[in-house]
């Protein structure tokens, strides 16, 4: 089939933030207990940090992280997790229905994360608790010293207030699964309060309120309008989940999920507007897509477990082992985050270690990244700068979630400083190679620095303990410049990383 591409130096979606490309870490399963802190493990500093995880993690390029939760934080008490480790209180998690030690909590994972060189962005638990809880820890964690807070942390080592910027209220408020659940218009109110007290103690705070869990919810997507109708104003962001899959074994149609995706940005920005003109507001409210990722495998089987367990401690949980067709799914999703850079602010992805995660920490054993890691690692590393607009002219499939779905799928972003333009191409075909043939209008002198591929695996390819690298880019060839134009073949399934110098 023929792709042809088109960009232009002078079209541009927007610059994208560099949260686009952040992560979401939770108290559950194997994530932080066992993933990124195991003091037994052979790998482990001094604080009980696993350093081949660490190393894995900073290979990312993660610009912020969202913690500690999750459904886990409806429930949780900041405070359980400060202070010596030996008087912390062992407590019921009741989202995930286990054990948390309270082992590592927001002096530990601050830690953690400045070693990582990751920002924090931290939720407060608008489940079972509220607006004091939350205003206090705020105090504990961003207050300088000589208030009882502030100075509580002083007194557990942390001279420096942390400084943290962004602010999660509550977690999938809609859900009626979520400890402490509500209705749109009583958590509106609440989100609106706690917002106001977040900014009244640093204007410069940014919060985000929830949003739908995702766009099957029934209350979708009233519970935007009548959610931000309350707190507009007063909220910086509001947020979007989806985890998605091959639940039908229909490649094309899970591919397409993307497009879907896009209507449901598209969507919540036109509420967005909407409730800005109701109000005659000044600020504009982002989308902070803040949880993310595929998460079908073991899903079912995950929830069938956690009904039937006694309680325990750090258990493997949603322990998703990815294959080729989710990493290439993953490459397309974020080729829409990058189309979409100028609604989409943040994006994280859902989870970052052992539970539906890039990257696995086997117990007693090696860490190693799972097939979608490289899509992700990509756009981090390559993705920043100004997203072009990108027209593709390529042949067409209709499938359920979608219509006129093109076989290429593509992203493009010009990094000005570097003089770099990065084309990010997903032929999605099952059995037919791309022509590609891209236009660089406005780029001159551009040359094929780097191409960078996966491709040749079966949809069901996997890595593992035993086969780290089955799934993994390695050098691309077949496409070059031609007469200012890049030109070359895309195999079937395959993904690609074109970095091309211009001037
Ligand atoms: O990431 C796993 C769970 O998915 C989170 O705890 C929750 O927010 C979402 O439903």
């Amino acid at each position: 089939m023929k792709a042809r591409v088109a960009v232009h130096r002078e079209f541009r979606v927007g610059t994208i933030d560099e949260r686009l490309y952040s992560a979401f870490i939770e108290h559950m399963g194997r994530a932080i207990n066992g993933g990124i802190y195991d003091p037994g493990h052979p790998e482990a500093d001094e604080r009980g940090f696993r350093r081949d995880v660490l190393a894995l993690v900073r290979d990312l390029k993660i610009p912020a992280i969202r913690y500690p939760g999750g459904n886990f934080v409806s429930a949780y008490n900041w405070e359980d997790g400060i202070g010596p480790k030996d008087r912390r209180p062992v407590r019921l998690d009741l989202a995930w229905r286990c054990k948390e030690t309270n082992q590592v909590g927001i002096n530990d994972f601050a830690h953690w994360a400045s070693m990582a060189g990751i920002e924090m962005m931290l939720a407060v638990n608008l489940g079972s608790r509220g607006l004091e809880e939350a205003r206090n820890f705020l105090e504990y964690v961003n207050f300088p010293g000589g208030t009882a807070w502030s100075d509580l942390r002083r007194s557990h080592g942390v001279s420096e207030p942390y400084g943290v910027k962004m602010w999660c209220l509550g977690n999938e408020m809609d859900g009626p699964w979520q400890i402490g659940h509500k209705v749109a218009t009583e958590y509106g109110r609440l989100a609106d309060e706690t917002a106001k007290a977040f900014k009244a103690f640093d204007r410069n705070i940014e919060t985000v309120v929830c949003g739908s869990s995702n766009d099957k919810m029934a209350t979708y997507p009233e519970w935007e309008r009548e959610v931000l109708e309350e707190c507009y104003e007063n909220v910086d962001y509001i947020s979007m989940h989806k985890y998605f899959g091959n639940n039908s074994k229909d490649t094309l149609n899970y591919f397409a999920k993307v497009e879907e995706t896009g209507r449901y940005i598209q969507t919540v920005g036109a509420i967005i507007d909407y409730v800005k003109a109701k109000k005659r507001a000044k600020n504009d409210v982002r989308i902070s897509f803040d949880e993310w990722n595929v998460w079908y495998h073991d899903r079912d089987v995950d929830s069938r477990r956690i009904k039937e367990w006694d309680w325990p401690e750090a258990p493997p949980l949603l322990e998703e082992s990815y294959n080729f067709e989710d990493a290439l799914f993953v490459a397309c999703l974020l080729n829409e985050f990058i189309r979409r850079s100028d609604r989409v602010r943040i994006a994280c992805i859902a989870q970052l270690v052992n539970v539906i995660a890039p990257i696995r920490a086997e117990k007693d054993g090696p860490a190693w990244r799972q097939t979608i890691y490289y899509p992700y690692q990509m756009a981090s590393l390559y993705g920043r700068g100004d997203a072009l607009q990108v027209s593709v002219d390529a042949p067409r499939y209709d499938c359920r979630v979608a219509a006129d779905v093109p076989y290429l799928d593509a992203a493009a972003v010009h990094d000005q400083q570097g003089g770099m333009v990065t084309l990010f191409l997903v032929n999605r075909h099952l059995t037919e190679s791309a022509a590609l043939d891209v236009s660089l209008t406005g780029f001159l002198q551009p040359q094929l620095d780097r191409h960078i591929a996966m491709g040749g695996h079966a949809l069901t390819d996997t890595n593992g303990a035993d086969h780290q690298d089955k799934v993994a880019p390695s050098p691309g060839s077949g496409v070059g410049i031609e007469d200012g134009r890049l030109r070359g073949s895309l195999p079937p399934l395959s993904y690609h990383v074109l970095r091309v110098k211009v001037s």
